[in-house]
């Protein structure tokens, strides 16, 4: 029997975070299915409203917030219905980036909302800690360096999610989770869980016996029927090869991993820089400077179009082959994790 993961006051039967995928691949679906399963099921913030919708802006209720925003109205409906999908002992977590402008506000409509974890990663806020605390919800770190974890954890970090190489969306280092996990167990008394190309039981045993508490796995949720994204994001996956999985440079200040395509081979050309902002998403935004807008280059890759739009992918997204369930696939994670423990 796999042990639970326990993060502060939050207890999940099954050890397996389905990590936050911005930009609307992680909603109330996938995070709701995951949750049910006994993992934890998480919401991605990142980019919830559509300009082109014209959602109302509002606040959230427990708290003054500065100024009414777009995402309020979204986040709090994807948070209850992952609920209703959850169940009463489902975990539900929200995934916040720092860089995002919103990212208070953001913060408080989670709270306001109940949900049960923070992950917090792409810069890093004190303030999260003190609000976590003030709310009584854990907050988890996305850390790269032993440094870094260090930080979280003297900050108030329930645990910290240690992220390598080789997973999708913006990376935080070029080495990969087996080199930097040693490190980073060493370093903190919270929990660690491992992150960034753990794919299946066998890679899951080989955190825990290296002293991880639990996973986070986004890629493999991709490719499963209750993924929110639009099916030719998942079908991507699925006709990606070795060498498509590429890094690419982001606006965010970070490197990004994805599927190389159109957009990618173009990108460096200029031909997608941007002609000016409609989403004002994240704080190092420097409009024309960039090479492109990530939000329109995100969202339309969730939305289908794969080929001028940016599709993120962790380094193993060419080894799946067929879309699963997410009941299906948490069965045979555990299944071989548990094969792999007692061997
Ligand atoms: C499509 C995609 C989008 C992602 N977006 C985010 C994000 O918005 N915030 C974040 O903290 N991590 C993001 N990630 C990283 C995942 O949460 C996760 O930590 C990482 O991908 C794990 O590695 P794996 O994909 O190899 O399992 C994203 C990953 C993918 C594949």
């Amino acid at each position: 029997m796999l042990k639970p993961l326990r993060i502060g006051k939050v207890e999940a039967r099954v050890p397996i975070i389905q990590g936050g995928m911005g930009a609307r691949v992680s909603l109330h679906r996938l995070a709701g299915s995951v949750a049910r399963e006994g993992g934890v099921g998480v919401i991605s913030a990142v980019l919830l409203h559509d300009p082109g919708r014209n959602h109302p802006k509002d606040t959230c209720k427990g708290e003054k917030l500065k100024k009414p925003y777009n995402d309020a109205i979204p986040l709090r409906e994807e948070i209850r219905k992952a609920r209703e999908i959850a169940g009463s002992k489902g975990v539900v977590g929200v995934n916040i980036l720092f860089a995002m402008s919103d990212f208070e506000d953001l913060l408080l409509t989670a709270f306001d909302e109940g949900v049960d974890l923070i992950l917090t990663g792409a810069g890093f806020s004190r303030e999260v800690f003190r609000l976590g605390k003030r709310f009584d919800v854990p907050i988890v770190s996305i850390i790269s360096s032993a440094k870094g974890a260090k930080l979280a954890e003297r900050s108030g970090a329930a645990a910290v999610v240690v992220e390598g190489t080789d997973a999708g969306g913006h990376l935080g280092t070029m080495e990969s989770v087996w080199e930097i996990l040693p490190s980073i167990v060493e370093a903190v008394s919270i929990p660690v869980i491992a992150a960034g190309g753990i794919f299946d039981g066998k890679d899951i045993a080989r955190a825990l016996k290296m002293g991880a508490s639990g996973v986070q796995i986004a890629t493999r949720f991709v490719v499963t029927e209750e993924c929110d994204v639009h099916s030719n994001f998942k079908q991507a996956y699925l006709n990606s090869k070795k060498g498509d999985i590429v890094l690419v440079k982001s606006p965010v200040g970070m490197p990004g991993r994805a599927i190389k395509n159109r957009f990618v081979e173009e990108m460096a050309s200029g031909k997608w820089r941007k002609p000016g902002c409609k989403y004002n998403c994240i704080k190092p935004c420097s409009g024309h400077a960039d090479p492109y807008c990530i939000a329109t280059a995100l969202l339309r890759s969730a939305s289908g179009d794969v080929e001028t739009g940016l599709v993120f992918a962790g380094g193993n997204a060419w080894r799946l082959r067929e879309i699963t369930t997410v009941p299906r696939l948490m069965k045979e994670l555990v299944e071989e994790t548990e094969r792999e423990l007692s061997s």
